[in-house]
């Protein structure tokens, strides 16, 4: 099993931190962003991992991680995500790396307190299909919200006004090579982007989507307030713990 950090995209909600920098290399408390869920992948026992990058600092993202050796890592793989595209646009670039492995998918801006070990080893058992994270969150209508019937999941929706339950899908997703097919048929959505709920979307389709809750906090940090909620988090009861 592989893993991918997305930390592409310009980062336009969080101007002007961003201007002169990617998003995934501002702090959270004691360490740049992209630390994070590196260390989550390495946790799980991950070990092959690729950056997507983009934006103008792309190279700095080498100078900060160089081989990943701060990570245990003998060798961490880049590629570049030209402008923005969506998450599931910046996902397709890892195609070539994955092999036809199964492919657990971080965004670069998502932060746990504990770790997802127990999830990833279900999903090495899982023949094939997906495998999404749930946590329960005040405020859904930010997130992808699962709407469940009869305790299966029947669709996720992209930030609904109107959320149908109060968990979030959270930014760890775990899939299987057909992925790249599914991304390959998406159109942009409203906000421009090939939407990663619309990939969800066909594996719940075809009834091959597994589902955990995360124990622990989970927070993104693409916001001001998210950002300043995780560094909160972070110095409070630290993260990424085994
Ligand atoms: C993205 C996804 C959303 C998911 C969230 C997790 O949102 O579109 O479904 O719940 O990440 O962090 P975005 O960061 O693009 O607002």
């Amino acid at each position: 099993m592989k893993g991918v950090v997305l930390a592409g995209g310009l980062g336009t909600r969080m101007y002007p931190l961003t201007k002169v920098t990617n998003k995934h290399l501002l702090p959270i408390y004691n360490m740049p962003m992209i630390y994070y869920p590196i260390q989550t992948l390495v946790n799980a026992g991950i070990d092959e991992i690729l950056i997507v990058t983009g934006g103008n600092s792309a190279g700095d993202f080498l100078r900060l991680l160089g081989n990943g050796k701060e990570f245990g890592l003998r060798h961490i793989n880049y590629t570049y995500q030209e402008g923005e595209g969506g998450i599931a646009a910046a996902l397709s670039l890892a195609e070539y790396f994955s092999d036809n492995d199964k492919l657990v998918v971080i965004l670069g801006d998502n932060v746990i307190e504990r770790n997802i070990c127990s999830a990833v080893e279900s999903f090495r058992a899982q023949k094939d299909g997906a495998r999404i994270l749930l946590k329960e969150v005040p405020d859904p209508q930010r997130f992808g919200v699962p709407v469940f019937a009869d305790e299966k999941i029947v669709r996720i929706d992209e930030k609904p006004s109107a959320p149908a339950s109060n968990y979030a899908v959270i930014g760890i997703y775990m899939y299987d090579h057909r992925v790249f097919d599914f991304i390959k048929t998406l159109k942009p959505s409203e906000r421009g982007e090939l939407e990663i709920t619309d990939v969800n979307n066909f594996y719940i389709r075809e009834g091959k989507i597994a589902w955990d809750i995360l124990e622990g906090w989970w927070t993104d940090a693409g916001t001001f307030d998210s950002l300043q909620y995780a560094s909160n988090m972070v110095a409070k009861t630290g993260a990424n713990k085994l």
